[in-house]
């Protein structure tokens, strides 16, 4: 059963208040609050599903089964992090799916980076992250009816007051927190609606111009820009360096005197100096 604004009891985060406090005509206008979920991602799609509007949110303290993109989990310590799915039922076609995230990834890095005072950056597709630690996974999925999107999910997962010790021992290294940035806790409503009211925007860009005029933002975060990467896909590996991204969202690299546009292959940052 799912509990739309309900009173969140013994949480920091306010339901109600993220609505009040977001700028934002749709986004984060319905708000449903869970203590704890299996994953925000699977609420989010069977509301979608049932007929639930653009820009809910399903924001949980919790998840038992959070979903990470390559079928890996996202662990996030209760009460903690933010949590949420957005739902949106784009205009565009299934390929303006993967700009459309990027896009969003861009916008949370900004306005992280407003938050915490510092320069934050983004790994494609859409990882938040800096110095080559995770800040925030971003878990677009999407149900396609006659080539179209009937729905799309977007699963948020911010670090925000963890402590480094409160990530799984095999994260720890390449994670990282707004409060390990600056030293202190975050109210996680106001970065939930600030983080919405950022979004909003974006989308909104996005349905006007398309992703050309976001571009330009998403390049100047992308930290790997001019940087070898190990790029990895069905069990093979190889090194190459990364030249740019193209108007379609995909990952421009360039090996062997050779550009190559990437849709699928999941990208590592080297750690070894081979910059
Ligand atoms: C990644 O970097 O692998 C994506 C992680 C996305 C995690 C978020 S947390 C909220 C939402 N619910 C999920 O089950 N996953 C996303």
């Amino acid at each position: 059963m799912v509990g739309r604004e309900e009173d969140s009891g013994q949480s920091d985060l306010l339901p109600r208040e993220i609505a009040r406090r977001a700028r934002t005509r749709a986004f984060g206008r319905r708000v449903y609050y869970l203590p704890e979920v299996d994953s925000t991602n699977r609420v989010a799609a069977e509301l979608a599903a049932a007929g639930e509007a653009e820009g809910a949110i399903i924001v949980a303290d919790y998840q038992t089964a959070g979903r990470g993109r390559w079928a890996r989990r996202w662990e996030s310590a209760a009460g903690k992090n933010v949590l949420f799915s957005l739902i949106l039922r784009p205009e565009a076609p299934a390929p303006a799916v993967l700009p459309v995230t990027l896009a969003f990834s861009a916008s949370i890095a900004d306005t992280l980076g407003s938050i915490a005072g510092r320069e934050i950056g983004v790994k494609w597709p859409n990882d938040v992250v800096v110095d080559g630690r995770k800040i925030c996974g971003i878990l677009a999925e999407g149900a396609i009816s006659g080539g179209r999107m009937a729905f799309v999910v977007v699963g948020v997962g911010i670090n925000v007051n963890a402590r480094i010790e409160e990530f799984p021992d095999e994260f720890a290294e390449r994670s990282c927190s707004v409060y390990t940035l600056t030293g202190r806790e975050w109210d996680r409503t106001e970065v939930i609606a600030r983080v919405l009211t950022a979004l909003e925007r974006t989308y909104l860009a996005f349905a006007a111009e398309g992703f050309s005029e976001l571009l330009g933002l998403y390049r100047s975060k992308l930290a790997i820009l001019g940087r070898n990467v190990r790029l990895s896909r069905s069990g093979s590996e190889r090194v190459a360096r990364v030249v740019g991204v193209a108007e379609d969202g995909a990952l421009l690299v360039e090996s062997d005197g050779e550009t190559e546009a990437l849709y699928d292959d999941e990208v590592t940052m080297l750690t070894d100096g081979r910059r």
